[in-house]
């Protein structure tokens, strides 16, 4: 990665945008997406993982669902693409800001090697990538195709209301007797995953998810749990390119619940940022060196977007 200069926030959305062909305008990363309302209750076990106000109060919750990638006109059917959820919690004295994404590692372990994997995927003249450059990126950095094999291994969501999300950092958390331990966020459906089959998905149309999601949404069943998955010593909490150990098995406490209640118009989710750093007292910074440059990257794309 020598020939790669060294990276920041904003060459990275640079590269972000590149990626996509520069669409103006839009959010360099998930820019297909819809702004949404709803609530947010908490259990009565969420006081024992964080003390934070936004998790252990009920509060609104204004949010966003989006398909990942720069380009806004990316089909729903594409199955190489993430599904995106960002909300905010709370009230303005103890806001947080949870993004959370359908796969439970991020593409790369550092800024420099999440600039490669971008350059590496930059279209030619011909309007596709290089695939000698690519192959040989991917073969030297095995595991920045995690997330794109655990992507492929399952089947395309069929609803935005029926997919689970991932937090991916390792996030401290303390609670009111003052322990500090790591969780990571996991937000599951209540009414568990929808998922379609090859031959469904030639079926639908290529912008079937918000239909989709307004007809659950008018029949109330826009539910998800939010998750807080407890660490073990020993749990790799800087490299988030990995999954804890036995992650699927480990303990989880049920934080709260988020009911999805109906649309807002975009302008509510565009005129700001989902801002990674808006953490209430009770959830910390993930210690990560990806998670440090995110806040500056939304901030770097919000200015291209206005
Ligand atoms: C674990 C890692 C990550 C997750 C789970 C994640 C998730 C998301 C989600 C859900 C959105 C959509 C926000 C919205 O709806 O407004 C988003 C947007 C974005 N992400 Fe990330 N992201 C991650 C890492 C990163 C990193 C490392 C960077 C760059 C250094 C980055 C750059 C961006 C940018 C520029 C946007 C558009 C922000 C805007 O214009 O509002 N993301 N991300």
């Amino acid at each position: 990665m020598s020939d790669v200069p060294a990276a920041t926030p904003a060459s990275i959305v640079e590269a972000l945008k590149a990626v996509a062909g520069n669409p103006p305008k839009v959010r360099a990363s998930f820019a297909k997406g819809w702004c949404v309302r709803g609530t947010y209750t908490p259990s009565d076990r969420a006081g024992k993982v964080t003390r934070s106000q936004s998790f252990t109060r009920p509060s609104r919750v204004l949010a966003r669902f989006s398909v990942g990638g720069g380009n806004p006109d990316v089909a729903d059917t594409n199955n190489l693409v993430l599904r995106g959820f960002s909300f905010k919690l709370g009230d303005d004295d103890h806001r947080s800001d949870i993004l959370v994404e359908s796969a439970p590692v991020h593409f790369a372990r550092t800024l420099d090697q999440m600039l490669a994997f971008l350059e590496a995927r930059m279209p030619g003249h011909d309007g596709k990538p290089d695939m000698a450059k690519l192959k040989a990126f991917s073969a030297a950095n095995p595991e920045t195709l995690n997330q794109a094999n655990y992507i492929a291994a399952r089947l395309l969501p069929g609803s935005l209301a029926g997919t689970t999300y991932w937090g991916v950092h390792s996030f401290p958390a303390t609670n009111a007797e003052n322990e500090t331990r790591f969780i990571k966020f996991k937000v599951a459906p209540a009414r568990g995953e929808i998922t379609l089959s090859a031959d469904e998905a030639r079926t639908k149309p290529a912008d079937f998810l918000r239909d989709e999601l307004g007809s659950r949404i008018a029949t109330g069943h826009v539910r998800f749990n939010v998750m807080a998955l407890l660490d073990r010593p020993g749990d790799p909490t800087m490299d988030v390119t990995m999954r804890w150990p036995d992650e699927d098995d480990r303990e989880e406490v049920r934080l709260g619940t988020i009911v999805i209640t109906g649309f807002e118009p975009d302008s509510a989710c565009d005129a700001s940022i989902f801002n990674p750093a808006n953490l209430a007292d009770g959830i910390g910074y993930p210690p990560d060196e990806i998670f440090a440059a995110r806040c500056a990257a939304y901030t770097i794309s919000l200015a291209k977007r206005r």
